[in-house]
C-alpha cells in the first residue's frame, strides 16, 4: 500500500516529522482507518528515498502519540484507540459541521464509549428479519435494475401510509415522497421555501445537522428559546416581525438535543400563530415512535388546518441510520416543487432497499422490533436519569426525556468548562459539545448526552466520569481568557 506522502527537502521541519505529520493527517481524516497496516520501515524508507532511521523515527513519533501500535513480527497498525488529540480544538469551539463530523467519527472509533451520538443500538437491529426481507426479493431483482419514480417505490409509499396512520396522519401514497433520511427531506424543504440570504427560525437549541444544512445553503438560522412546553411564542412572534423568516423548523416530539416534548396546547397555539403570520412550519418527527412513558401528542401535521406544515420522518432512530430511508409530506403546490428539486438532484432512490423496507413494514417487522427495543431504551433512559441524580454536583441541571435518545445538561454559571469534553475523551468517553446546537454558539455551558446505544453499566460509568470532571473544573479558577458566564 502506498501512502502517497510528499517530502519537502528544503523545509526546516525534519524529514521524519514531515512523514509522521502526513500520516497523522491521513489517520485524522479517515483515509487510514483504525487497524490499517502501515508499510514496513524498510519499504517506507525506499519509497520515500530516506534512511531507515528516518522512517523508524517517524513511526516512533506516531507510536509515542498513540497514533499507531507496533507488534514485533506483525508490523505497525493504525491504533484502534481514539487519538483524543484529533478532536481537541473542535470540542471546545465546535461548528455544526465539525460536530457532525466528529460525532460520526467517534462512533467508529474503537476504545471510545460514545454518548455523543443520538443513534439506536446497532446490536438491537433485527438483522435476520431485515435480511429475510431483502433475500425474498431475489427473484424480482431483474425488475429492480432501472430507475423508479422520483417519489419512491409505490409499494413503500403504500406501506408508509399505514405507518403514518399510527401517528394519526391520513395520507395517500401519491402525497408521500421517499427521501434519503429526514436530512434529505429537510434540505429539500429548505431549498423549496427559502433562498440564500433568507432567515429561518429554529429552536434554541436545535438539531446540529440541520444547522449545518441551513448554513451550507446560505440561510441564516435565527433561534427562538424553548421552555418546558415548547417554543416561547412571544419571542417567536417578535422574531417573525423583526426577521421575516421563511419558515420555522421544529422537532416537537422528543427534541434533539433536549429530549423535550411540546405540549398539545403549545402545538395548537404555535399553529395559530403561524397561521396569523402565514409562516410555514417544517416538522421533524424522527423520534416520535420512541416514547417511553405515554403516547406523545399528535404531530403538528395532524393539527394543521391551514396547509402550513411540511412533515418529515425516517427509520434512522427506530431501525438504523445506515438505511438512509425517510419520507416527506408537504402541502400542494410546495410538494411539487420539492419533488422537482429531488428529481433534479438524483432522479430517484434505490429500489432494492425501498422494496425490502416495504416488505419489512408490511410483515410487521418494524412494530415487532419496536416492541422489543422500547423497554431496553426505557431502561437506559432510567439508568441515565438515576446516574445524573446520584453523581452530578449541585448547580448542574438536565432535562428528563419522555422519549428519544437525548438529555441536555446545563452546567452552572460562573465557571469555565473548556477542556471538559477533551478530558472525558482521554478517558474513553465521548459527549457532544452543547455549543454546536446553538445558532449563535456561546461558551461551553451545555453538553448533550445520548443514551440509546450504550448499556446501563456504560452509561453509569460515563456519567460518573463526567460528573467527576465537572466537579474538578468547578473547583479550579477559570484559566486566562476562559469565558465565565456570570448569570
Ligand atoms: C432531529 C433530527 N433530525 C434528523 C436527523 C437525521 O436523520 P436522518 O438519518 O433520517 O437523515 C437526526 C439525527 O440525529 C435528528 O436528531
Amino acid at each position: 500500500m502506498s501512502l502517497n506522502l510528499q517530502l519537502d527537502r528544503g523545509a526546516k521541519t525534519p524529514l521524519y516529522q514531515q512523514l509522521a505529520g502526513q500520516i497523522k493527517e491521513r489517520i485524522g481524516d479517515g483515509r487510514l482507518p483504525p487497524g490499517t497496516r502501515l508499510p514496513p520501515v524498510r519499504r517506507l524508507a525506499e519509497e520515500m528515498g530516506v534512511t531507515r532511521l528516518t522512517a523508524q523515527n517517524a513511526y516512533a513519533e506516531l507510536q509515542s502519540g498513540g497514533w499507531v501500535e507496533a507488534t514485533v513480527g506483525r508490523g505497525t497498525f493504525v491504533s484502534r484507540h481514539v487519538q483524543a488529540d484529533r478532536f481537541r480544538s473542535q470540542l471546545d469551539h465546535p461548528t455544526p459541521e465539525s460536530a457532525i463530523r466528529d460525532i460520526i467519527r467517534l462512533e467508529g472509533s474503537a476504545g471510545v464509549h460514545t454518548l455523543a451520538s443520538a443513534s439506536p443500538d446497532a446490536r438491537l437491529f433485527p438483522a435476520d428479519e431485515f435480511w429475510g426481507a431483502l433475500t425474498s426479493l431475489r427473484s424480482e431483482l431483474p425488475n429492480m435494475v432501472s430507475y423508479i419514480p422520483s417519489q419512491g417505490e409505490p409499494a413503500l409509499r403504500v406501506a408508509l401510509c399505514d405507518h403514518l396512520r399510527e401517528r394519526g396522519i391520513d395520507a395517500h401514497p401519491d402525497q408521500i415522497l421517499v427521501t434519503s433520511g429526514v436530512s434529505h427531506g429537510l434540505a429539500l424543504a429548505a431549498r423549496a421555501l427559502a433562498r440564500p440570504g433568507d432567515a429561518v427560525l429554529v429552536e434554541e437549541p436545535t438539531y446540529v445537522g440541520f444547522l449545518h444544512s441551513l448554513k451550507a445553503h446560505g440561510l441564516t438560522p435565527i433561534s427562538a428559546p424553548l421552555d418546558d412546553e415548547g417554543p416561547d411564542l412571544e419571542a417567536l412572534e417578535r422574531l417573525i416581525a423583526q426577521q421575516r423568516p421563511r419558515f420555522f423548523y421544529t422537532v416537537p416530539t422528543f427534541q434533539n438535543p433536549t429530549g423535550r416534548c411540546m405540549s398539545l396546547a403549545r402545538r395548537e397555539e404555535l399553529l395559530a400563530l403561524c397561521k396569523r403570520h402565514g409562516l410555514m412550519v417544517v416538522e421533524d418527527d424522527i423520534y416520535a415512535q420512541l416514547a417511553y412513558d405515554e403516547a406523545p401528542p399528535p404531530p403538528l401535521k395532524v393539527l394543521d388546518e391551514g396547509g402550513l406544515v411540511v412533515y418529515a420522518g425516517s427509520f434512522s432512530k427506530t431501525l438504523m441510520p445506515g438505511l438512509r430511508l425517510g419520507y416527506a409530506l408537504a402541502p400542494s403546490p410546495l410538494a411539487e416543487r420539492i419533488l422537482s428539486l429531488r428529481r433534479a438532484d438524483d432522479l430517484c432512490g434505490a429500489p432494492i432497499l425501498q422494496r425490502a423496507l416495504a416488505g419489512f413494514l408490511q410483515d410487521g417487522g418494524h412494530k415487532r422490533h419496536l416492541r422489543r427495543a422500547l423497554p431496553i431504551y426505557r431502561e437506559r433512559r432510567d439508568a441515565i436519569m438515576a446516574a445524573l441524580q446520584r453523581s452530578m454536583p449541585p448547580g448542574v441541571t438536565w432535562t428528563r426525556p419522555a422519549g428519544g435518545f437525548c438529555t441536555w445538561l446545563t452546567l452552572p454559571a460562573g465557571h469555565g468548562f473548556s477542556g471538559l469534553l477533551q478530558a472525558a475523551l482521554e478517558q474513553g468517553y465521548a459527549f457532544a459539545p452543547g455549543a454546536s446546537f446553538l445558532a449563535e454558539p456561546g461558551p461551553q455551558q451545555h453538553v448533550r448526552i445520548c443514551f440509546g446505544n450504550q448499556t446501563p453499566q456504560t452509561i453509569r460509568t460515563g456519567i460518573e466520569l463526567l460528573a467527576a470532571l465537572i466537579r474538578e473544573q468547578m473547583e479550579r479558577p477559570p484559566g486566562p481568557g476562559e469565558w465565565t458566564p456570570l448569570v
